[in-house]
């Protein structure tokens, strides 16, 4: 299994505080919020890891992670020239992930939980994890049968069919790469997980699971700041 970091986009909702600097290299109470997702792949077993930047700050990330010996592991770096997509980094990554399969982290996403059943029991398919939130037409929204089956999955709709949000951690097998070739870009010009986790479904193959623990995306000032006070209740219980 590799894992991909995919620490790249413009982070503009968080301006100014994304203006000179990453969102991913924000802190989050006393460490570099990518530290989080990072600690999520080393958790679940995960050493030989691909970060992939924005060309702006690709030089900071090298110079906070360097080559992974520090954390026990293996970085490689790539540069996503633009932000066109959470799917593209199974075709950046393409040479990377090899013939193997691959757990892919947003470099914005904190988790409580920790992944490495899931993880390490992986098979073949593609697993997600959703979570209940409040506001469910910010992210990718799950729609359920009576029986707690998958039926769909929707990209920000206006109108949610559930409050269940696709979290930002993705394990897939090795097909994903050509799922991502064969995509075209949504409306707002980005190749979308969301329509891999779709092709997933419709091979009966995606596993729809659930998110213990809490999570944060931390794509608003709220979710930021919500972020940094369970990093910090946690770091001083
Ligand atoms: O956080 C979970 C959500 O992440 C999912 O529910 C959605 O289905 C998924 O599309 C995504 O939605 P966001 O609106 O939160 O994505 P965002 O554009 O904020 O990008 C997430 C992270 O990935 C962020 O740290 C920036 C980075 N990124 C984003 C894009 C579009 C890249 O590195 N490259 C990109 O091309």
């Amino acid at each position: 299994m590799k894992g991909i970091i995919l620490a790249g986009g413009s982070g503009t909702r968080l301006h100014p505080l994304t203006r000179v600097t990453s969102k991913q290299l924000l802190p989050i109470y006393n460490k570099p919020m990518i530290y989080y997702p990072l600690q999520t792949l080393l958790t679940a077993g995960i050493t030989d890891i691909l970060i992939i930047v924005a060309p702006d700050h690709a030089g900071d990330f090298l110079k906070l992670l360097g080559s992974g010996k520090e954390f026990g592991c293996k970085f490689t770096y790539e540069i996503q020239d633009k932000p066109e997509g959470l799917a593209q980094a199974f075709i950046i990554g393409e040479n990377f992930i090899g013939e193997d399969s691959v757990t892919l982290v947003l470099g914005d996403n904190v988790y409580e939980q920790e992944f490495a059943d899931e993880i390490t029991s992986f098979q073949k398919g593609g697993r997600v994890f959703a979570k209940k939130v409040s506001d469910p037409n910010r992210f990718g929204v799950v729609e359920f049968d009576a029986d707690q089956k998958a039926l769909s999955i929707e990209e920000k709709p206006e109108v949610p069919k559930s409050d269940y949000a696709v979290t930002g951690l993705y394990i897939y097998d090795n097909s994903v790469i050509e799922k991502a070739k064969s995509l075209t870009p949504s409306p707002r010009g980005e190749i979308e997980i969301t329509d891999i986790n779709n092709l997933y479904l419709q091979e009966g193959t995606l596993d729809v699971a659930f998110v213990k623990g809490q999570w944060f995306d931390t794509g608003t000032f709220e979710s930021l700041n919500a972020a940094i006070e369970f990093a910090r209740s946690r770091e001083l219980m």
